[in-house]
């Protein structure tokens, strides 16, 4: 969805030029999220503005369309690229549209004011209480621009920024942006520039992604960030008092800090810059050059630098002079963390890279060889059929206590929890139940302490799922995340997971992560299940298969053709296609279905075989076309009961069955689809690859920009 990105440069000259090809560099590399306009803000000329003495314009470019539409309109603009800046701050954005449309005056950044442009801002997520302060802020003379809850963010800067000056007070900009989060509520991540504080940026975050990337050649004294926690009394009264100003918002009178006798702080009091920091402090303490990229996705970050540091909710980062401090607004409360850790990206440039590959998701099929052995690294030893999880290891003994288990996903991470929810209550005994985030939540599901909550998620981000994170945490239940975004919000809060490592995924259809998580929950349940001996046998079985599933996903593979032929003769022009499993491959059933309506726009179903008889069977006839999973399992038998029942209406199903399984005569259905035989557990993991590329063939073929479906984003950070 929304994507952010900024670049701050100190000491390391850059031209505008080369600026800007950064900032729409990052902004590409953010791309697949999903959005529908995009922009930017970088410094313009010096002038003499009178009032505020010789200041800095800006130059604000954006449009709806993608990137390289705003790539054409700074060519278009002849947007100088000479002027060279030793310390600069940029900010840019890729916007998919919230509040009003994706048109220009909505896209980001925004400015506190059409004159000077004094607080420009970039922002994820949505401001709640926007039309309370967009209400009291045009009573206050501001005037909007555009249909967005972000310009209230940005004018909110300016606001304050006025009233403190009218207060004699200068603020630092940490001080300011703590006054404005003060009065914003809902989600945020943004960034913040003002001529006020050139070269400098405050970022921040509350329910929506944002790390900070550095580059330096300085070897860092330490590899953390000490937090700098609000102890300024005077800032605190200033805010205090400020903060009054807008609570009046709800009063009688609307009144103002004078009216509310706002005391003014020394001018420069509250502009003492402390730092309690020692990360960013060199050896011979002489300024070094440095380069900051602050982004809401490490994908936009690593091809600068692979050091990063994420912030958590309510941190303030802020960036001058070279050095980066991060603020939060409150005083340290008891077991709060006082640093901010510097991690190392595993992340390769190469893997955010399509390669010799048409799109991402065709990579990513691809990929799956690679990913799901990656899943299993170092967690499984095959030679003794253990299973260790780090991340796990110290939990299991409390999740073996718990009362049930309650998975908690959205679309596929859903469906790869519906695909391992049997096996799992085969090895744990414990009841698991499986739910949709968004339903979870409408339902106010009851949730007790001793509930072990299972939260799997690609990006780590999805909105519903870290609402019902939440929800899950304030009633007291034991979270565990099942995440493939190392650093992403649901990795940090739950209490402990597994990283799926199936590297990044950027395809809006998912893929491989489903098979990653897939083998993850595997694992899990394996784990959970350790100390039954009277279980030895079916762990071997499935471990040894586990050992085997990459080579077998390669030989899958090798079905592309046939499935491209498959798409290109019989399948391109339908409208419809059903798709039947039960047991084990009901999961695969949906999640094929799932792929194919959000990449080729095909009306598809997902049927559990046993359902056929109860109305379904009425669809059928010579002409819908059906795919049918009947690979060997206990419930063979009757997925071969539903195929007669379709045969015997003149259907003729496609079948994914087992090589060399010549269970049903040819001339019955349309074509087979044969894949290895694994254990019943895991054949998902086989069976699933069929339809991805089916799914992939028939957009391709459709003409359908595989990677960015219509109305799809690949991180759903709104409810
Ligand atoms: C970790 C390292 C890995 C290293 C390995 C060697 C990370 C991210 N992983 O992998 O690079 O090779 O040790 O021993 O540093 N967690 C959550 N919620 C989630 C996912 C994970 O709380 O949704 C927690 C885990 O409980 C754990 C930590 O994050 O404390 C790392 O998890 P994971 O990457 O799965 O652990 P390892 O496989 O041990
Ligand atoms: O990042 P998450 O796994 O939490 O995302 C959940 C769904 O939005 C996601 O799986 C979606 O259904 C995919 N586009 C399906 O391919």
């Amino acid at each position: 969805m929304c994507g952010i990105f900024g670049y701050v440069n100190f000491l390391v000259d850059k031209n505008r030029g080369e600026i800007v090809d950064t900032l729409i560099e990052g902004l590409q590399r953010l791309e697949y999220r999903g959005y529908d306009s995009a922009g930017f803000a970088v410094d313009g000329k010096l002038f003499n503005d009178g009032d505020n003495g010789e200041i800095m314009s800006n130059i604000i470019v954006k449009c709806p369309g993608k990137v390289k539409v705003l790539r054409q309109k700074v060519a278009d603009d002849k947007i100088d690229r000479s002027d060279v800046f030793d310390n600069h701050a940029g900010i840019a954005h890729t916007r998919w549209a919230t509040h009003g449309q994706p048109k220009e005056q909505n896209c980001h950044p925004h400015r506190s004011d059409a004159a000077k442009g004094e607080f420009i801002v970039v922002h994820n997520g949505i401001i709640t209480n926007f039309a309370a302060l967009r209400e009291y802020l045009l009573s206050k003379g501001h005037q909007f621009e555009s249909e967005t809850d972000t310009e209230c963010i940005a004018k909110l800067f300016k606001h304050f920024y006025d009233l403190n000056l009218k207060a004699g007070v200068s603020p630092d900009f940490n001080e300011l942006t703590k006054q404005v989060l003060h009065e914003l509520e809902g989600s945020y991540g943004l960034l913040v520039k003002s001529f006020h504080y050139p070269g400098e940026v405050c970022g921040t975050r509350k329910g929506s992604p944002l790390l900070v990337g550095v580059k330096t050649d300085r070897k860092l004294k330490v590899d953390f960030v000490d937090v700098e926690f609000e102890n300024n009394a005077s800032a605190a009264v200033a805010q205090q008092q400020i903060g009054q100003t807008l609570s009046s918002l709800n009063g009688p009178n609307g009144a103002t800090a004078q009216d509310l006798g706002f005391i003014p702080v020394a001018p420069g009091e509250q502009n003492l810059r402390t730092s309690q920091s020692r990360a960013f402090l060199s050896e011979d303490d002489l300024p070094t050059p440095v380069e900051f990229f602050l982004s809401s996705d490490p994908a936009s970050v690593v091809q600068h630098t692979k050091k990063v540091l994420f912030l958590e909710d309510d941190d303030i980062a802020h960036i001058y002079d070279g050095e980066l401090h991060i603020h939060r607004a409150s005083t340290k409360s008891a077991g709060e963390s006082t640093v901010r850790p510097i991690q190392t990206l595993e992340m390769e440039l190469n893997e955010i890279m399509k390669g010799p590959f048409k799109h991402f998701m065709q990579k990513e099929i691809f990929e799956q060889p690679d990913s799901t052995f990656n899943t299993m690294r170092g967690r499984i030893d095959f030679e003794n059929n253990t299973v260790t999880l780090g991340g796990l290891k110290a939990w299991l003994p409390t999740i073996r206590r718990c009362r049930r288990i309650i998975m908690i996903a959205c679309g596929t991470s859903y469906h790869s929890c519906l695909a391992t929810r049997s096996i799992f209550e085969e090895l744990t005994e414990i009841p698991v139940s499986v739910e949709l985030a968004s339903d979870f939540l409408d339902r106010r599901s009851p949730v007790f302490r001793d509930d072990t909550c299972v939260f799997v998620s690609q990006s780590g981000e999805t909105a519903d799922s870290i609402l019902a994170l939440q929800y899950c945490l304030e009633r007291g239940a034991l979270t565990v995340g099942i995440v493939n975004s190392v650093g992403s919000s649901m990795s940090r809060q739950t209490h402990c997971g597994v990283h799926i490592n199936a590297g990044p995924e950027i395809g809006v259809a998912s893929t491989k992560a489903y098979t990653s998580q897939y083998i993850a929950l595997v694992m899990f349940a394996l784990s959970l299940s350790n100390d039954s001996i009277s279980r030895a046998g079916r762990h071997e079985e499935i471990i040894q298969g586990l050992q085997k599933i990459p080579d077998q996903i390669k030989q899958v593979l090798k079905l592309e053709d046939k499935i491209k032929k498959l798409c290109n003769d019989d399948l391109n022009d339908q409208k419809s296609l059903l798709l039947l499993g039960r047991g084990y491959q009901f999961a695969t059933a949906l999640e094929g279905a799932l792929k194919i309506k959000e990449i080729s726009y095909m009306h598809s179903e997902g049927v559990l075989a046993g359902e056929l008889k109860h109305g379904v069977l009425a669809l059928v006839d010579d002409k819908l076309p059906i795919i049918a999973f009947a690979t060997r399992d206990s419930l063979f038998p009757k997925t071969m009961s539903a195929i007669e029942q379709v045969t015997a209406r003149d259907g003729r199903p496609i079948v994914v069955c087992n090589e060399g399984d010549a269970i049903i005569s040819n001339d019955k259905v349309h074509t087979t689809l044969e894949v290895p035989q694994t254990v019943d557990c895991l054949q998902g993991l086989l069976n699933v690859i069929p339809v991805q590329l089916i799914s992939y063939w028939l957009a391709v073929n459709r003409g359908i920009d595989v990677d960015f479906p219509r109305n799809l984003a690949k991180s759903v950070t709104v409810e």
